[in-house]
């Protein structure tokens, strides 16, 4: 098999091309990760617009105005209702993408994503309209049931519609997407927060329209995945699709194992309880661990609140809504890394690579800022080619996360769980991310107020605990087809002796094997 070593062993090699429909396809899907991104860009920039503060974070805007340098300036943002603005979104992601898995199991992935976009489109509008604090909390939690929505289906989406080959590169356009939104909304907030008579923060909140558009016109335009098709029992329709996207008119050996692994989810009512039995601990595992650690890198620190970070660091206003903008395009553009290498240097390597990246910039940054600021956070003078210093090692450190844990994140849970559990396991990946990128936004300003220059110590200690467990753990997914990826499980040195005796259900050499010719005969 071309892909990989693992899968050569004893796995398949369907034949079919990266077809210009899949490809198109994909890249439609993973414009769902764009309003994701826009969201996560666009907080932090308003929270730290002045006549945003003003309105309605009256007593914010006063602390932060009148503290004098000789205050401490880790703490000048710090307040839970400020924070509760931008972390409510994720809460209500959470719940949505428990409700998602129905959906995208009994209506396929589409649907979910159309909703997705509708229901971030609501909230869009009440935000851009918003008068009180309510409106805009209320507004953030629509948008946040349309991630929900969007986060659990697009992975899933793309992964089952790639050529395995091709899947890692594929599946990173969705990451790909979120690091655009977050472009796009750090450059619109720097050219809104301009805006004569300061109501630019309504177009920032309001313009997550766009993106909500670009999602629920792109969901028309798509067809599901032959997965979804046969999961729900389309299998003449599954067929055509899937010899319309291999752009081959023999697709039998894949779509005889996509219906082996259909059936075989078909005996598994309760996905929710059979994700808990003993043969599906390491995809449970890596289901909560890796978007867990994911959160754990610190990302979000600077995604969130760079804005406000490089103003507590001594930076004007539209010098740090600037600063926002370069991480946001080292972001982008250290994601076309990884959607160039991980087919080919595999999942691993990058997680290894970007993991220490990240941990040597972290302790420069932290040493950095120790050194200048201490402990009251007050640099005095800050000579400039100190402050650009810090700007780019945060970039390097950026572009570390971006190649690796950023679109790893997303991929490797979206290719590792059998069908059977897939949309309840891609359920407890977003929410798990959800609720560590919500209590990263909750407890951000009240650890920087707290840690101090210690902040990025703390992130930096779990970097290197999450490299540890990768190492240990996770095997290399790279070039093995989705549909098989139970055999990586049976040859790892630890988790074999959980998947191995006790039958697996979804692929080929599992306990269900379904009969070739009942199959045939359902075409
Ligand atoms: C993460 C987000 C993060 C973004 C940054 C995503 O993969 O899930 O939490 O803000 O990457 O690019």
């Amino acid at each position: 098999m071309a892909g990989g070593a693992i899968a050569a062993s004893d796995g398949r090699d369907y034949p079919g091309k990266l077809t210009f429909k899949v490809f198109v396809t994909c890249v439609i899907a993973a414009t769902g990760g764009l309003i994701f991104g826009y969201d996560l860009g666009i907080s932090g920039g308003v929270t730290s617009m002045d006549s945003f503060l003003e309105k309605f974070f009256p007593a914010v805007y006063e602390k932060e105005t009148s503290i004098r340098p000789s205050e401490n300036q880790y703490c000048k943002f710090d307040s839970q209702t400020l924070t509760l603005f931008t972390s409510s979104l994720y809460i209500a992601a959470l719940v949505a993408s428990i409700f998602a898995a129905t959906i995208t199991r009994h209506f396929g992935r589409r649907t979910t994503m159309l909703w997705g976009g509708i229901l971030f489109c609501v909230g869009a509008l009440v935000n851009g309209f918003a008068e009180r604090v309510w409106m805009l909390i209320v507004g953030r939690m629509f948008l946040g049931f349309g991630i929900g929505c969007a986060n659990q289906s697009v992975p899933i989406y793309v992964s089952e519609m790639a050529p395995y080959r091709f899947r890692g590169a594929l599946n990173m356009m969705f990451q790909l997407a979120i690091t655009i939104g977050i472009l796009v909304a750090n450059l619109l907030n720097y050219f809104f927060a301009q805006i004569e008579g300061g109501w630019g923060w309504r177009l920032s909140l309001g313009g997550a329209m766009v993106p909500a558009l670009i999602i629920i016109a792109g969901s028309f335009c798509l067809a599901d995945t032959p997965n979804s098709l046969i999961e729900r029992n389309h299998f003449k329709e599954a067929k055509e699709q899937l010899v319309k996207i291999r752009g081959i008119p023999n697709v039998d050996e894949e779509f005889n194992d996509l219906v082996s692994a259909s059936e075989a989810s078909k005996l598994v009512k309760h996905p929710w309880v059979t994700i808990f039995q003993r043969k599906y601990r390491p995809q449970l595992t890596m289901a909560i661990c890796i978007p867990f650690f994911q959160q754990l890198t610190g990302m979000n620190v600077i995604t969130f609140y760079a804005p406000v970070l490089f103003k507590t660091i001594g930076f004007g206003s539209s010098a740090s809504l600037m600063s926002a903008v370069i991480t946001g395009t080292v972001n982008s553009l250290a994601t076309l890394v990884s959607i160039f290498s991980v087919d080919k240097f595999g999942r691993r390597t990058l997680f290894l690579q970007g993991g220490a990246q990240m941990f040597i910039c972290q302790v420069i940054i932290t040493i950095a800022i120790a050194f200048k600021f201490g402990t009251t956070g007050n640099p005095g003078e800050l000579p400039k080619w100190y402050a650009y210093g810090v700007v780019f090692f945060i970039c390097v450190y950026v572009a570390g996360f971006a190649w690796s844990w950023g679109p790893l994140g997303w991929l490797v849970p979206s290719e590792i769980f059998p069908l059977e559990i897939r949309s309840a396991a891609q359920s407890i990946n977003v929410s798990v991310n959800m609720i560590f990128t919500f209590a990263i936004a909750q407890v951000f300003t009240s650890m920087l107020c707290h840690l101090k220059f210690g902040l990025f110590i703390f992130f930096a200690c779990w970097v290197v605990i999450m490299s540890l467990f990768i190492h240990k753990f996770l095997p290399e997914t790279k070039g093995v087809p989705i549909e098989e990826m139970t055999i990586v499980w049976r040859n790892h040195p630890y988790w074999r002796k959980f998947v191995s005796s006790d039958g697996d259900a979804s692929g080929p050499g599992g306990d269900i094997q379904l009969e070739k010719d009942a199959v045939e005969q359902k075409v």
